[in-house]
């Protein structure tokens, strides 16, 4: 059985390799490279899979679970700008993948070790990362 929860949050970013030039960032990240930052209104969809428990019938408590999306992701990245003010992203290009990755690490410390965890990230309606530890 696998339930999910549905969280959003707003961010500003700038996609840069600090290794290459201008020139290079701007030919490989165009309009993302853009000095002064740009924003996405991030969708989280957070997967968890496992057995329901016949005393609650439930898998996890969707409380509980939206308790740790908020405290642990939704509450520290959202208006923020995810270069400045994320220390994750401090020498991290924050990518949808790289978000992803983040996001995933910080929700599998939370959620106990008998569900598996898969996330999926829309940085747009277009553009989405899927993400389960590989
Ligand atoms: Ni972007």
């Amino acid at each position: 059985m696998r339930v999910g929860r549905r969280e959003t949050f707003n961010c500003a970013h700038r996609l840069n390799n600090p290794a290459w030039s201008d020139e290079k960032n701007k030919e490989v990240f165009g309009k993302c490279n853009n000095n002064n930052y740009h924003g996405h209104n991030y969708v989280l969809e957070t997967w968890v899979d496992g057995a329901i428990d016949p005393e609650t019938g439930y898998v996890l408590d969707a409380k509980i679970l939206k308790d740790i999306i908020r405290k642990h992701v939704t509450e520290p990245f959202d208006h923020r700008n995810l270069n400045l003010d994320v220390p994750d992203f401090k020498n991290l290009n924050p990518t949808a993948e790289n978000i992803a990755v983040v996001i995933w690490n910080k929700l599998r410390a939370e959620i106990p070790n008998q569900f598996k965890l898969s996330i999926r990230l829309y940085e747009t309606e277009n553009n989405i990362v899927e993400y389960d530890g590989q």
